[in-house]
């Protein structure tokens, strides 16, 4: 069994990866025509979920027990193939706030959604700007979690939690 902690004295980032991974898992949504529906949740599936998700592992801590001693593990990026591979996803996520914006995803939402996608899109710029800084930490604690915050605010407006519908 693998507990996520933290390397850090704040509480908070402990559970980062682990609900990060988890928040973001929503099903159900309101009223919308089915095709719609279908093409964002395909969006997200397939392109979404994957490039937020290279950024949000690509960095963390873990406490293990191994034969009765706790290990210690941190990673973040460090060669240049793994960096570019962070930069390549925050990059996808800032055009895919754009393509969140076409009509085929935004038509009959609320203006509230162009701002999500733009939120969605300037959270994938901050994580780039961390890796052009090669700074781990504002990865982890700073622009990964603005990442987090910009999918939950989405979420929350337009998609319903599990139980809700259904
Ligand atoms: C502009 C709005 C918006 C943003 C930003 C957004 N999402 Fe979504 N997402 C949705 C909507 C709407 C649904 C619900 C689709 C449905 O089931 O009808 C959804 C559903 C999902 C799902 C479930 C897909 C399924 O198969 O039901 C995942 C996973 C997901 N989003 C991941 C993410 C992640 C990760 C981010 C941030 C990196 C993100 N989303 C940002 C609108 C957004």
């Amino acid at each position: 069994m693998t507990q996520i902690t933290s390397r850090y004295a704040d509480p908070m980032p402990k559970m980062h990866v682990v609900v990060w991974a988890a928040a973001v898992a929503l099903s159900g949504c309101k009223a919308e025509p089915a095709t719609q529906r279908a093409a964002v949740q395909a969006l997200m599936t397939s392109r979404v979920q994957p490039a937020a998700q290279i950024v949000w592992s690509s960095t963390g801590a873990a406490s293990e027990l191994e034969g009765g001693k706790v290990v210690n593990r941190e990673w973040r990026p460090r060669s240049d193939a793994e960096w570019n591979a962070v930069r390549d996803a925050s990059r996808d996520l800032q055009e895919l706030g754009a393509v969140l914006r076409q009509s085929r995803y935004a038509r009959n939402r609320g203006p509230d959604w162009s701002e999500f996608a733009l939120g969605l899109s300037a959270a994938g710029k901050r994580v780039e700007t961390s890796v052009a800084a090669r700074d781990a930490d504002a990865l982890f604690m700073d622009s990964g979690y603005s990442l987090f915050v910009a999918c939950m605010e989405c979420h929350e407006a337009y998609a319903i939690e599990p139980g809700d519908q259904e």
